[in-house]
């Protein structure tokens, strides 16, 4: 559908909307560009402050997979006024403020409208030194991948909506939608990374995809890349998504999996919702950014590296 938007022309916009990058950035001067990003959803979880925490992580993200710190954020709501209680929406804007604030950003205002269900997010704005922009493309052969959350979040609320999710599960998938990517984000800044991205409705195949470039390939090691708890007993059960399957199909050609169990398989394209950042970090810095973001209580693992190109973009393997 955007191809047939007319294309942008200023100079300054430095990343816009026909890159598929995860925010836009526009040059203000040598020194400074600001990021600007929106993200909203209808409710994933029941309880309103959570769903407000959640989506508002789930929109700052962005920021940070760009390498840029927040600045402010204005909320956009859609709320059924007349059917709901108020009392409703307070307590999801609640649960967003505290994470604008925790961000170390101001909430500055907004925007709502009545509609039949909730719908909630933020128009988020960044800064960022034009010179340290983190692309999604810019990984380079010789890099090792990390991922900084644990993957499973979307067949464990498929799970949990069937009521077949174990609680502790559920509560470790919140935790980790809830967890901004600031922390990762701050110690990041400290290395010289070369691109990266935040796992969300493409799943962690889909977005790892989006960073591969020509002449290179990744190889990921599927069994250590980070799950929560009780996913991949899940996915065995068959509490599986249509997503996973779409981003599936969407990658087939490009990926190449070797005695993959399929409850990995749908691990890795399934769904996240406020994901972690895939950070591509050349391989000589790789062990001091993951012990930095470990002490930094960030949940960081090395999934991969790039390679050389080895005949598919993406090499899933057990090693
Ligand atoms: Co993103
Ligand atoms: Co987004």
């Amino acid at each position: 559908v955007l191809k047939g938007l007319p294309k942008a022309f200023d100079e300054n916009l430095l990343i816009g909307y026909d890159s598929s990058d995860d925010a836009a950035i526009y040059k203000l001067t040598d020194e400074l560009a600001i990021v600007m990003t929106l993200d909203f959803f209808t409710p994933v979880v029941e309880d309103p402050y959570t769903f407000g925490k959640i989506a508002a992580a789930n929109a700052l993200s962005d920021v940070y997979a760009m390498g840029g710190v927040v600045k402010s954020a204005l909320n956009i709501v859609a709320f059924p006024e007349k059917e709901m209680d108020t009392r409703i929406l307070g307590e999801i804007l609640r649960g967003g403020a505290e994470k604008v604030h925790e961000a170390g950003g101001v909430l500055s205002g907004g925007h709502s409208i009545g509609d039949v269900q909730p719908v909630y997010g933020l128009s988020v704005m960044g800064i960022v030194h034009p010179d340290k922009i983190l692309p999604n493309n810019g990984c380079k052969i010789g890099d090792k991948i990390i991922l900084t959350k644990p993957l499973g979040v979307g067949i464990i609320m498929a799970a949990h909506r069937l009521s077949a999710s174990p609680l502790e599960c559920y509560d470790e998938a919140v935790k980790n939608m809830e967890t901004l990517n600031k922390y990762a984000a701050d110690v990041m800044r400290n290395y010289n990374v070369n691109a990266c991205t935040d796992v969300t409705g493409f799943g962690f195949l889909g977005h790892l995809g989006e960073m591969i470039e020509s002449g290179m390939s990744a190889v990921v090691y599927a069994n250590r890349v980070p799950i929560i708890k009780g996913a991949l007993d899940l996915a065995k059960d068959f509490y599986i998504t249509g997503s996973a399957q779409k981003n599936a199909n969407f990658m087939k050609d490009r990926v190449n999996m070797e005695d993959i169990r399929f409850e990995q398989k749908e691990i890795l394209y399934d769904p996240q919702t406020s994901g972690g950042l895939l950070i591509s970090v050349p391989g000589c810095e790789a062990d001091a950014l993951l012990s930095a973001l470990r002490r930094a209580g960030v949940d960081a693992h090395e999934v991969g590296a790039i390679t050389t190109y080895k005949g598919f973009d993406i090499e899933v393997k057990n090693g």
